[in-house]
């Protein structure tokens, strides 16, 4: 067994994929499934399991937002609300697959800078997908900031950049343990150091796919793979004939321009991963886990 670990990032819209019911009995099927392809990649070594929560914490914004007798909590509230919730989902149907395995989850907190640019340019899209006019509506009863994501619109929020893993030194006791690791959910719970030192939450939504870089930079992780709902980045994907791309350098990706709310952050996460650790990192189906890791299927990003 290798004793680096492999660092894994799952979708959030993986795991509540567009335009499913967004109950909590279709993503627990979702996480079955998933788990499944994890268990092999456990079975191989240490494990470390990040995950979105883009339709999640959205989810959670808009059943605040129907109570009207409190103020509705805050993005970090409820972003540490579904490191609880899909931890839970995950961790449970990690442990039914490995009998035997500590599986521990960890709410997590990621350091982001107050003065990032992306407080002042929201770019992150959370929540369900709605019609252009619906979005248009929302846009002017809540305030929010609106985007297109794909063919419908979605609500944006501030993404700043992660910088720092606050609870990184209990993450390496828990592999130390041999424990499967589940840890900075939805990018991390954002906090800013006041006077370098007093944690506060902030609202904003960390990317997940750049936040799973980090870790596993600062892990030193074997490999870094990103799981998602297409089985590849694909060449041309918004010509009639997409092609997928195997194999890339992180300048040949970078020089693509992908979706900026989408695919275009998990080559920046594979891309910083491969040129910082000199390892490869592979975007890829999130039931093909093991095939991604062992470079079969999928874009494997590497330096060269
Ligand atoms: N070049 C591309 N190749 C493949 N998928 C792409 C590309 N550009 C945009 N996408 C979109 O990226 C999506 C995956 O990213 P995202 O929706 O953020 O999922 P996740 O929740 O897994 O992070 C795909 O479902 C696809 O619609
Ligand atoms: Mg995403």
């Amino acid at each position: 067994m290798s004793s680096t670990p492999v660092v894994v990032a799952l979708g959030g819209n993986a795991l509540l994929r567009r335009g499913e019911p967004t109950d909590a009995a279709t993503q627990r099927r979702n996480v079955a499934r998933a788990m499944t392809s994890l268990a092999a990649l456990a079975a191989r070594g240490p494990l470390v399991v990040t995950h979105g929560n883009g339709p999640q914490v959205g989810l959670l914004a808009l059943q605040a937002a129907a109570y009207d007798d409190a103020e509705p909590y805050p993005l970090d509230v409820l972003g540490a609300e579904t490191e609880g919730m899909i931890g839970y989902l995950l961790e449970q149907e990690l442990r039914n697959v490995l009998p035997g395995r500590e599986v521990a989850t960890l709410l997590t907190q990621v350091v982001v800078d107050p003065d990032d640019q992306a407080f002042t340019r929201p770019t992150k899209p959370i929540g369900p997908t709605y019609s252009e006019r619906a979005a248009d509506e929302l846009r002017r009863a809540r305030g929010w900031t609106v985007d297109r994501d794909g063919t419908s619109w979605r609500r944006v929020v501030a993404s700043p950049e992660p910088r720092q893993v606050v609870e990184l030194s209990t993450i390496r006791l828990l592999l130390a343990a041999g424990t499967v690791v589940i840890c900075v959910g939805g990018g991390g719970i954002p906090v800013t150091l006041v006077d370098g030192q007093v944690l506060r939450g902030v609202e904003a939504v960390i990317d997940k796919d750049l936040a799973a870089a980090l870790l596993a930079v600062e892990l030193d992780a074997r490999a870094l793979l990103l799981l998602t709902d297409v089985t590849a980045v694909q060449d041309g994907w918004d010509t009639g004939e997409p092609r997928p791309i195997r194999r890339a350098t992180p300048d040949e990706l970078r020089a693509r321009k992908l979706a900026a709310g989408s695919m275009g952050p998990k080559v920046e996460a594979a891309s910083r991963f491969a040129e910082q650790t000199g390892r490869a990192a592979a975007i890829g189906a999130l039931d093909e886990a093991e095939l991604l890791l062992d470079g079969v299927h999928g874009t494997t990003v590497a330096c060269r």
